[in-house]
């Protein structure tokens, strides 16, 4: 394998130039890495815009009414939800912070699903007090204390909530969350208790039901089994309590091809199975067509981001194994930490050399575990070369941390060959701020 046919798990349009770098958004990585410096994530907008546009597209054209949340957990700030915003996504927010960003840039708070499995007293009441579109009750607990709220400010709140429907999606167990055994949503049991109470509070209005099963699923099946269980609830409860089912939210999870050997299926294979099983379970069960909400997070922004990050201390152990640290790691991804993803890399300074062996790209930060990339093939590396790593994207950024005292590293946007910064690095002043003497 080449480093060049690497190039279909990069952002749309990355090239190789005559020097031998990669060029992502029409912009040299190299050059990047040089001006702002690295650790580097950069988004390529045309890539985000077209993934977006093909959800929009794969979806809407098989389904009269969609709403599609951008899931902002994957990576939000101000300029991303602006971008939401422009495309005319909502956003799916679980958190004062998330919620936050979301008012901090205007945006239309209608298009807002407050989700998360344990909202406090105070994010519920911003919830109302910004007046998201709507919350996605998870639990009895969040039913009682927002039931509480919406009685003491005399005001009324549309909810969803969000059943588990003890389904497997296959994929790892850290991203796994529709089965019986989770953290997540409203369990088997207590399903039609919670549509009952839901129905008899004043103050609340149950407009629909909300899954997600998880992340990174690779099969569409899972789908179309919860979508059939969902469903037959929900004419259960119509025939029960006269519950109507206007929305019908199946969450996000969504895979992409993070490897050149492990492909994804197109968006439009997840938007045939979700679709056709809600019009054919539908009309079998007498139910009026919901509105259909999606949530997809990675899949939005994953293939736009590309971390850059520049080679250090090279080590050979004989017959055991080359690390190539980075400048980066675990503190600005931890994904292959925490449930080894797998990732791919390229040198973005020598796009044509050779390659010479496997090594294993490893972070400086002070844990061994701290590997982003074990056994890649790659050239022989020497310090000073840029690493370019694909599907940097989704839950990279917002999942760093500040371990050593590690200062996040900056984010910009690509496109037409100009880049915009979107977040500053942080500095010493940033790790040092919160302390007090
Ligand atoms: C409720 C909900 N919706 C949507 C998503 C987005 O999932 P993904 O990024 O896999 O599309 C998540 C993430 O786990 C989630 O918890």
């Amino acid at each position: 394998m080449t480093m060049i046919t690497r190039l279909p798990v990069y952002p749309l349009g990355t090239k190789v130039n005559r020097a031998g770098h990669l060029v992502i958004g029409g912009c040299d990585a190299t050059d990047l890495a040089a001006e702002f410096g690295t650790p580097l994530y950069l988004y390529d907008e045309f890539t985000l815009r077209s993934k977006i546009n093909e959800f929009k597209r794969e979806f809407g054209k098989r389904y009269p009414d969609l709403l599609i949340l951008y899931a902002s957990k994957a990576f939000i700030n101000g300029a991303m939800a602006l971008i939401m915003n422009e495309e005319g996504l909502g956003l799916d927010v679980v958190s004062e912070g998330e919620l936050g960003i979301a008012k901090s840039v205007k945006f239309p708070m209608k298009r807002v699903y407050f989700h998360g499995n344990n909202k406090s007293l105070r994010e519920l009441e911003l919830g109302l007090k910004w007046k998201a579109g709507r919350i996605v009750v998870d639990n009895f607990h969040e039913l009682e204390m927002l039931g509480r709220l919406v009685k003491e400010k005399g005001v009324t709140q549309d909810i969803l909530l969000r059943i588990t429907p003890g389904v497997d999606p296959h994929t790892h167990q850290y991203t796994s969350t529709g089965t019986i055994d989770s953290k997540f949503g409203i369990p088997l049991p207590m399903k039609e208790e919670a549509i009952k109470k839901a129905m008899s509070t004043r103050g609340l209005n149950l407009v629909g039901l909300h899954f997600h099963i998880g992340s990174l699923i690779y099969e569409t099946e899972p789908y179309v089994e919860s979508v059939k269980f969902i469903l037959n609830f929900a004419a259960d409860m119509k025939k029960k309590y006269g519950f109507i089912l206007k929305e019908l939210d199946t969450g996000g999870g969504f895979a992409i091809q993070y490897t050149i050997d492990n492909p994804a299926p197109p968006f439009a294979s997840f938007a045939e199975a979700l679709t056709s099983t809600i019009k054919a379970e539908c009309r079998r069960l007498k139910l009026k067509l919901p509105r259909l909400v999606i949530e997809p997070g990675r899949s939005t922004v994953a293939q736009s981001g590309v971390a850059l990050y520049t080679v250090g201390v090279v080590k050979d152990i004989p017959g055991i194994r080359t690390y190539v640290s980075v400048d980066g790691g675990m503190g600005d991804n931890i994904r292959p930490a925490l449930y080894q993803a797998r990732l791919e890399a390229v040198v973005a300074n020598r796009m044509r050399a050779r390659m010479t062996g496997k090594v294993t790209i490893s972070g400086k930060f002070c844990e061994s575990g701290d590997i982003l990339i074990r056994d890649i093939e790659l050239p022989a590396m020497k310090a000073g070369d840029i690493l370019a790593v694909a599907g940097a994207g989704a839950y990279s950024i917002p999942e760093s941390m500040n371990y050593n005292a590690f200062c996040k590293p900056p984010v910009i946007l690509v496109k037409d060959s100009k880049a915009r910064l979107i977040r500053r690095r942080e500095t010493l002043e940033d790790i040092t701020r919160c302390d007090i003497i």
